[in-house]
């Protein structure tokens, strides 16, 4: 086997910061290769320079043993490499066949005795057959005239692949593919790669999830603060466990262990038919009831963009519904002030944590009281306490693990997996009744994640009620006891966390399935 691709010391700086240092990576042709690495480990910028989007501070870049130098991703795809983004970049009101040949699209000709004469007008015939052809060969589920804006999630990515490999790349590229995938979607994808594999593509996946990793990869390796660290064969040796640990630089808990406290029979928050527009009318939350005991973490099951964020909102008094109650205790919360809320016992962890959860440019000290100021321990007769502020500080930083560099930076200094550290410390030392949070491990390394998950389970086993909304289904599924599943802004089913399998979860997050009576209306409570 030869080298398809290799780095050679390659270093990429931003200002003074390293995010990629004296990288040496070699794939083979033919071969799968998962790069895995915690967030921020520098695995994006490594392939944004493999495909054009950035360029080397140092080092050189080969394809097929000769130097190449990519100014851009067009550079890249004429070469033969091609990328495959998280977010994808089609043009929803064109078709699928569309999308694939915009750009490099095939003129109509003019054959004048033995010469061709490109015309200005496009081949759209020709074409069409090529990508009907191309959905055959690679035997892709996807019909060349559907527009795009009625595709779903994972037809998308479909289409995001064939249009790289329309334009015949050896080397195909996919950033974190499976982030936006229901189970399903991730099974097809794996499977779609072993095909691209076994038909001579080479593939490199960037992911962080380990059983995919273990599911489809050749070869494995490992990034962590700009370095590559190791690159080891995918073989039984190879365990997740053993990979976290690359990955993070000491051994971690992958799975969460819960105390097995039974689950109370107080209802702490119960939410009936809540209902909600938003800005353009549309309901987007639509008659959700439900309710959350004591010792119970309710998870919420959906496909992002499900009205899981509205449904946030609502309860965190964020946006005015049309119809429903909210009662803490059997006090009506709904549409109370964030302040009032918080009084009543009500910790919240936002779903965007520098938008809703933090103020950047102050103090971690200032950080881990707002909200909370105002109340006694830190605050006499109006005048702040700012010793106390700077005791319960040093308090948090080591009761939370939160790594800082200074005595009392910015948060805009910390790491993502230590701002969301600030949030979680602050809700959960207020002692609330009940925690709403929403994606509170996301952009998080692993590290911080079990401590976060483990936070939320203490919490859990005083007797207090978790709301989690989380697009990250094995999280929702190892940290509840109860799993809602939210889709188009209604919930269409409720399962036992421990049972209920994930493919059984992903046919109700996709709208495939439907539960006809649920529990939770009305009042199980
Ligand atoms: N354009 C940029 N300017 C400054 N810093 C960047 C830029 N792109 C990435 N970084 C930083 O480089 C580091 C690695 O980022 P990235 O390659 O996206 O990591 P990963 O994909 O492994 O999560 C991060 O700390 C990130 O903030
Ligand atoms: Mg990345």
């Amino acid at each position: 086997m030869s080298a398809i691709i290799e780095a050679r010391h390659l270093t990429k700086r931003f200002g003074i910061f390293t995010a990629n240092n004296d990288i040496n990576l070699s794939v083979q042709e033919g071969e799968v290769r998962a790069i895995i690495g915690e967030n921020g480990a520098g695995k994006t910028t490594l392939m944004n320079m493999l495909y054009g989007i950035l360029q080397p501070t140092e080092g050189e870049l080969l394809f097929k043993g000769q130097p190449v130098q990519f100014h851009s991703p067009k550079d890249a795809i004429e070469a033969g490499i091609g990328m495959v983004h998280q977010h994808f970049k089609l043009s929803p009101s064109l078709t699928v066949y569309e999308n694939i040949v915009l750009g490099i699209e095939t003129n109509k000709k003019l054959k004048i005795g033995n010469k061709e004469i490109n015309l200005p007008l496009i081949d759209n015939k020709r074409e069409r057959k090529v990508v009907e052809d191309l959905i055959q060969k690679y035997n892709f589920s996807l019909n060349p005239d559907d527009k795009i804006r009625d595709l779903s999630i994972g037809a998308r990515q479909r289409v995001e692949i064939l249009k790289m490999l329309y334009r015949q790349v050896k080397v195909l590229i996919l950033d974190e593919p499976t982030a936006v995938l229901i189970p399903q979607e991730v099974e097809e994808l794996i499977a779609k790669i072993h095909d691209l594999k076994r038909m001579g593509q080479t593939v490199i996946i960037i992911t962080h999830k380990l059983n995919e990793v273990k599911a489809c990869a050749d070869t494995i390796s490992v990034m962590r603060r700009g370095q590559l660290i190791d690159t080891i064969v995918n073989d039984d040796a190879a365990t997740a466990e053993k990979l976290a640990e690359m990955m993070v630089g000491r051994p971690v808990l992958l799975r969460v262990s819960k105390s097995g406290k039974p689950v109370g029979d107080k209802p702490v928050l119960e939410v009936r038919h809540l209902s909600a527009k938003n800005a353009e009318g549309r309901e987007v939350v639509r008659d959700v009831s439900f309710t959350i005991h004591e010792n119970e973490i309710l998870g919420v099951a959906g496909i992002e963009g499900n009205g899981q964020t509205e449904l946030m909102y609502l309860l965190t008094g964020l946006m005015k519904p049309t119809a429903g109650s909210v009662k803490l205790r059997s006090k009506e919360i709904l549409n109370e002030w964030p302040d009032e809320l918080r009084r009543d016992g009500v910790g919240v962890v936002p779903e965007d944590r520098y938008k809703q959860g933090l103020c950047l440019s102050l103090p971690v000290s200032n950080n881990l009281i707002s909200g909370y100021h105002r109340r006694s321990r830190f605050c006499h007769a109006g005048l702040m306490d700012y010793k106390e502020i700077q005791k319960n500080k040093d308090e948090m930083v080591k009761l939370y693990d939160i790594r800082i560099s200074a005595d009392d930076p910015p948060v805009s200094a910390l790491s993502g997996g230590n701002a969301q550290k600030v949030i979680i410390a602050r809700e959960l030392s207020n002692g609330p009744e009940v925690l709403l949070a929403s994606q509170p491990t996301r952009g998080v390394d692993i590290g911080a994640t079990e401590f976060i998950h483990r936070s939320i389970l203490a919490l859990r086993d005083q007797g207090k009620a978790v709301f989690l909304i989380s697009s990250e289904l094995s999280e929702v599924k190892s940290l509840a006891d109860r799993i809602i599943v939210i889709h188009d802004g209604r919930i269409v089913g409720e399962f036992d966390a421990e049972s209920v399998s994930f493919n059984e979860l992903g046919l109700y997050m996709s709208g495939a399935k439907e539960m006809k009576q649920l529990a939770g209306e009305g009042g199980n409570a």
